[in-house]
C-alpha cells in the first residue's frame, strides 16, 4: 500500500483523481489537502468535503491550505472550464454558471463537517514526521501548499517517498498559453522552488494527460457502473466536457464527428503511482520560468548539458513523463473505480 496526500483544487478532474486513489487497492488515501486554482479555497475545501462525502470516504482527512500564489498576485479562477463552484456545478439547486449557494452555506449540510484544525502545509510536515519515507505527496493543483511545507521543514524531501506533480509541459502546447499549464502559471515560483529540492519529483504534464482523453461513453459507463463516485464524475463532467468540445483536440475531434471527450489530468498522476511502467520519462534539471512572456513555462534540460548560465547549476534531476500507454491507463481508471464499487 502506498500512503498518499492528495494536495488538490477540486476540480472535475480532481474529482476523477480522488476517485480513482479511492478506489485503487495500493493506494491509502490519507488526507485531501485543499489550494486556490481552480476555484477559491472556500470552494475548493467544501468541494474536497463533498466529493469525500458522495464517495463514502468521510474518514479521509481534510486540510485547508493556501488561498493565493507564493508570490505572484491571484489570476482568474477557471469558472469557466470547471463552473462556478468548481464541479461543474453539481450541487442540488444549482444551474449553469449559478452555484445553489455560496460555500459557507454549503458546509452546514455536510457529513464530513470537520476540515482538520492544521492548516495543509503544518499538516503535511507532520504527517511526513509521523510516517518518515512513506508518504508520497501527489500535487494536483498549485503548488503553494506544498512549496509553503518545504520552507517550514526544509528536510521534508527527505521525510516522504516521493512527490508527484501534474503540472507543466514540455513539447505538447500549453493549456493556459502557447508554453503554459495552469497548475504552474497560478503559482511558478512555488513550483521553481520545489524543483530545486532533492526529492524523487516526477511530473506528469499535459505532454502525457493530453494523449489520455476521456469520452462520454468512458463516462456514461462509470455512471452506469462506478457506483456514486462514477455517477458525480458523470454529472461533474458535463461542463467540463463541454468546455472541452469548445477548445483544443477535443473541439477538433468534434469537429470531425467524434464523441464529446475530456482529459483526465489529475486522474494520471494516480495512474503514474500504481503503473509508473506504462510511462516513459526524460529526466533533467527542471525550472518554472517565474515571469515575462513565457512565465509558467517548464523548462526542462534534456541533454545534460553543464550549462555554465547560474540558473542551471546544481539543479538536482526532475522526471518528466513524456509518452504514455494511454488505453492501459484509461482502462486501469475505468475498471478500477467499477471493479470498486461492484465489490
Ligand atoms: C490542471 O489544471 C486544472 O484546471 C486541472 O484540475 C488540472 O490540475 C490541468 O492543467
Ligand atoms: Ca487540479
Amino acid at each position: 500500500m502506498q500512503k498518499i496526500i492528495l494536495d488538490t483544487d477540486p476540480g472535475v478532474d480532481d474529482t476523477m483523481a480522488i476517485a480513482y486513489a479511492l478506489a485503487h487497492p495500493d493506494i491509502e488515501l490519507l488526507a485531501l489537502t485543499t489550494v486556490f486554482g481552480n476555484i477559491n479555497i472556500d470552494f475548493a475545501t467544501r468541494n474536497a468535503q463533498y466529493v469525500l462525502d458522495v464517495m463514502g470516504a468521510d474518514s479521509v482527512a481534510v486540510a485547508r491550505g493556501a488561498s493565493l500564489p507564493s508570490v505572484q498576485s491571484p489570476l482568474p479562477h477557471a469558472d469557466f472550464v470547471h463552473g462556478a463552484d468548481g464541479l461543474g456545478d453539481v450541487y442540488p439547486g444549482s444551474q449553469p454558471g449559478k452555484p445553489a449557494a455560496d460555500a459557507t452555506q454549503l458546509r452546514a449540510d455536510t457529513r464530513h463537517s470537520q476540515v482538520d484544525s492544521k492548516d495543509a502545509a503544518d499538516f503535511i510536515v507532520d504527517a511526513a514526521h509521523q510516517h518518515p519515507g512513506e508518504i508520497t505527496l501527489v500535487a494536483v493543483g498549485p503548488l503553494t501548499n506544498i512549496a509553503e511545507a518545504y520552507r517550514r521543514e526544509p528536510e521534508l524531501p527527505s521525510l516522504v517517498a516521493g512527490l508527484v506533480i501534474m503540472g507543466g509541459t514540455v513539447d505538447e502546447p500549453g493549456n493556459v498559453s502557447p508554453v503554459a499549464e495552469a497548475n504552474f502559471l497560478n503559482d511558478p515560483h512555488a513550483a521553481d522552488r520545489l524543483f530545486a529540492a532533492h526529492w524523487p519529483a516526477t511530473v506528469v504534464g499535459l505532454d502525457v494527460t493530453h494523449r489520455i482523453m476521456l469520452t462520454d461513453s468512458h463516462l456514461k459507463s462509470l455512471d452506469h457502473n462506478g457506483g456514486h463516485s462514477g455517477s458525480l464524475i458523470w454529472q461533474s463532467s458535463r461542463f467540463y466536457v463541454d468546455f472541452y468540445t469548445r477548445s483544443g483536440a477535443a473541439r477538433d475531434a468534434a469537429d470531425r464527428g467524434d464523441e464529446p471527450q475530456c482529459a483526465m489530468h489529475d486522474a494520471a498522476a494516480i495512474a503514474y503511482l500504481v503503473m509508473p511502467d506504462a510511462f516513459t520519462i526524460e529526466s533533467g534539471p527542471a525550472r518554472v520560468i517565474g515571469e515575462g512572456i513565457a512565465i509558467g513555462q517548464l523548462a526542462l534540460d534534456r541533454k545534460g548539458y553543464a550549462y555554465s548560465v547560474p540558473h542551471w547549476q546544481n539543479r538536482p534531476t526532475t522526471h518528466v513523463c513524456m509518452a504514455v500507454d494511454a488505453e492501459r491507463v484509461r482502462q486501469d481508471f475505468l475498471q478500477t473505480i467499477i471493479n470498486y464499487h461492484q465489490k
